[in-house]
């Protein structure tokens, strides 16, 4: 009883930082308030509007009186339809709308649900290094050790199997992979896609995609569900966030096996109670929209990744112009310690907000990212700012 305090914080959460973004953002906004007009080159939050026929839709299923109330824990099977017909029309897999998809909050929610679902106190999970934060903190709230797994340029940003395979993987459970990789821009291939199938079912463990950037500058998207076999090992997040401008409206999906899904449901069933059908029913307007509409918005983005090429030659960072995503990842030139040192000065003088690359693991300290979500007018200010 001695040392009982209120509120103290539970042990599951020693060791989680808060999200290095929302720390900054609070520098940042303190810096705004001085008058520094920082340029925000961090985040990966599309600031293009979604499809004005997803607004429309969101404004009419709103206006109808019986659309506000509690919705299925499963999604709208219109939704799940919607999500059918894209996976079928753009990665040519095949799932069946009532047992193989869970619409989520995001694909952050479900890294989470996923994290609560399979992880007990001794199971490892495997995570990319360098990769999105989520994943370890995730894995940890849930309990799991960690092993981060080495993504070099050298090996084009893919798992090295061979170091792999070296491990003891008898207690690893999970194993996040993300393609296009975030941070790095890295393109799939179907033999590494391959590779990872097999190595996931000779070993038994279950592999989650998060496959939210397939769609930005990438012609050719891929799932790794379209490779034989991968229901029986793989579970792939997607998300509405970057394709279809609606980071905001938090829509995401889960597709997998029957069985994945319903243990999956069983946790977030008692976490949350559906989503708002109108966001659902736009949600699968977003889904219908034709090539015209990728090919408009990757137009924007590959004008934006020019002027950050522009600056970042300025910052005397090289990089590959092969990149898909929002991102354009870079490593920084000699004279910097690391991508802290480098987006600190650029922040301190030039008030311009870049992120370290360091933030996303070990293997990332030598570079950094910057977003491709800025007007090419904030582009240039940003570039001009460096300049002088
Ligand atoms: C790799 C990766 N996964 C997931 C997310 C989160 O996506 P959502 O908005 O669907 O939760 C992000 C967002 O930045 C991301 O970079």
């Amino acid at each position: 009883m001695e040392d009982k305090k209120i509120a103290r914080v539970a042990d599951r959460l020693s060791g989680i930082e808060e999200y290095y973004f929302s720390t900054k953002l609070r520098q940042i906004d303190e810096m705004n308030k001085a008058g520094r007009q920082v340029i925000n080159l961090g985040i990966g939050s599309p600031d293009l509007p979604p499809h004005p026929d997803v607004i429309k839709v969101l404004q009419e299923e709103a206006e109808k009186p019986n659309q506000h109330g509690y919705q299925n824990y499963k999604g709208s099977p219109v939704l799940r339809n919607a999500i059918v017909k894209w996976y079928q029309k753009w990665y040519h897999v095949e799932l069946n709308p009532d047992t193989e998809i869970l619409p989520l909050i995001g694909s952050k929610e479900g890294i989470m649900h996923v994290c609560m679902t399979y992880i007990n106190a001794d199971d490892m999970v495997l995570i990319p290094n360098p990769g999105y934060p989520t994943y370890r903190s995730a894995a940890k709230i849930a309990g799991a050790s960690i092993h981060a797994y080495s993504l070099s340029k050298e090996n084009d940003w893919c798992p090295d199997f061979e170091e792999l395979e070296k491990l003891d993987l008898q207690k690893v459970k999970l194993m996040f992979v993300n393609y296009p990789q975030m941070p790095t821009g890295q393109l799939p291939t179907k033999e590494m896609f391959g590779e990872l199938i097999a190595f996931a079912k000779k070993h038994q463990i279950l592999i989650v995609h998060d496959n939210p950037y397939s769609f930005i500058l990438n012609d050719n998207p891929m799932s790794l569900l379209s490779i034989e076999g991968a229901k029986d090992v793989v579970i792939e997040l997607n998300s509405f966030s970057k394709s279809h401008n609606m980071a905001g409206w938090r829509v995401g999906m889960l597709c997998g096996a029957k069985e994945r899904i319903n243990e999956v449901l069983k946790f977030k069933s008692n976490m949350d109670s559906g989503m708002f059908l109108p966001v659902q029913l736009a949600a699968a307007k977003a889904l219908e929209l034709e090539q015209s509409w990728y090919e408009s918005v990757n137009a924007v983005y590959r004008k934006r990744r020019k002027k950050v090429y522009e600056l970042l030659s300025l910052l005397n960072c090289s990089f590959d112009e092969n990149q898909a995503g929002l991102f354009v990842w870079a490593a920084i030139p000699k004279e910097y310690k690391d991508g802290f040192e480098l987006t600190d000065r650029v922040l301190a003088d030039s008030n311009v907000f870049l992120t370290p690359g360091g933030i996303f693991g070990s293997a990332g300290v030598k570079y950094i990212r910057v977003s491709l979500c800025a007007t090419e007018e904030k582009l240039s200010e940003a570039i001009n700012r460096i300049k002088k």
